[in-house]
């Protein structure tokens, strides 16, 4: 594994880990066991940096509610002083969206229960989840800033965060890492890249695959679970989507035979190639896949290949990706 720095100096592991689709967004939640002896092996394998947060549940068969972080924090607590457990505040799932709400009172609730849930005394890396538009990037700092002071919290970063509110937060307190979407499908905020290199602000990149897709084991006969697993309704796994995306996936095939890769490796070798602090969470159920994202921190692409592979993506059709919950005001 390779390892690389978010903002001043937090050090984590190159690929670092989602650990969302263990409990939410992609079916029923998995077994406890399997997912606490998977977290271990990603520590065995060099993995440092697991992200989760305080939202990310699941119902279990018997209806009761499974935290992502009563999962992650426990499977982590032998390893608690080698490991940077990321986790994020400020948004509720609700029928209609994404419910934000990231007043002083609503962070200062949040990290109590994520300290409680996690099992730990401090959060390495603590997220807005997602812009409150009733609450000033000033207020939150603030509160980011006490948070840091008490040793609730080490760093602090914004997930879904433009320029302008970055701006005004990071002034008040230093700002860690960004965690945006973005993958070779999502490419939207490629401009913050410079604003991230001259403030020295890291890039967590989240759904780096397009939720799967770009490992290209994916077609038109692929199954999900609807209500329990979002992939149903994304656009890139649709039939159409499928068809509208096979250049895409050709490419990716290609090229992976190419540099003897497979096309998930392909995807995140590109992403750590475009940003020296950028670091992708793929998430993974599966220990095969846990190692094979792995390996993808030691492919290195020349600039040749990489401006080669943004030449083909800015010409090539692709479907719409899915981009989020729509937030509720
Ligand atoms: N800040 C935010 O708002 C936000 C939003 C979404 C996600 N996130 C974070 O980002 C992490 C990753 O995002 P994501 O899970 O949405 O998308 P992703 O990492 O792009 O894709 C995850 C999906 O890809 C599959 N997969 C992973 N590696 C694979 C491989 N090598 N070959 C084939 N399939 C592979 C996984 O299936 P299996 O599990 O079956 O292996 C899973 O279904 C999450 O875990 C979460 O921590 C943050």
């Amino acid at each position: 594994m390779k390892y690389r720095t978010l903002g001043r100096d937090l050090t984590v592991s190159a690929v670092s880990l989602g650990c969302m689709g263990m409990t939410h967004a992609f079916g029923a939640p998995s077994d406890t066991k399997e997912m606490t002896k998977l977290i271990h092996e990603a520590v065995d394998l060099g993995y440092t940096m697991f992200d989760t947060a305080e939202c990310y549940t699941g119902t279990l068969p018997d209806g009761s509610t499974a935290y992502n972080e009563e999962l992650v924090g426990p499977a982590l607590k032998p390893y608690r002083d080698k490991v940077i457990i990321a986790t994020k505040c400020g948004v509720q799932h609700s029928p209609d969206g994404l419910l934000t709400d990231s007043s002083p009172e609503t962070i200062r609730r949040s990290v109590e229960g994520s300290l409680k849930r996690l099992d730990t005394d401090h959060i390495d890396l603590y997220y807005q989840h997602r812009i409150d538009p009733k609450v000033e990037p000033e207020t939150v700092a603030e509160t980011m800033a006490q948070l840091i002071k008490e040793g609730k919290i080490r760093y602090w970063g914004i997930s879904e965060v433009n320029e302008e509110y970055l701006r005004r937060a990071h002034a008040v307190c230093p700002v860690t890492a960004v965690q945006n979407r973005y993958s070779m499908m999502a490419r939207w905020h490629e401009p913050l890249f410079a604003v991230l290199e001259e403030l020295r602000i890291g890039y967590v990149a989240f759904s780096p695959l397009a939720n799967g897709f770009l490992s290209a084991q994916y077609d038109e006969t692929s199954k999900f679970e609807p209500g329990t697993d979002y992939r149903s309704r994304m656009p890139q796994f649709t039939a159409e989507g499928v068809r509208q995306n096979q250049k895409l996936l050709s490419f990716l095939e290609h090229t992976a035979q190419e540099k003897n890769a497979t096309p998930a490796q392909i995807s995140l070798a590109w992403m750590l190639a475009k940003h020296p602090n950028l670091v992708p969470i793929p998430g993974t159920r599966k220990s095969e896949r846990l190692r094979e994202n792995a390996a993808a921190a030691e492919i290195e692409l020349t600039p040749e290949e990489l401006a080669h592979i943004d030449c083909a993506l800015n010409h090539m059709e692709m479907s719409a990706v899915f981009g989020g919950s729509k937030t509720v005001k």
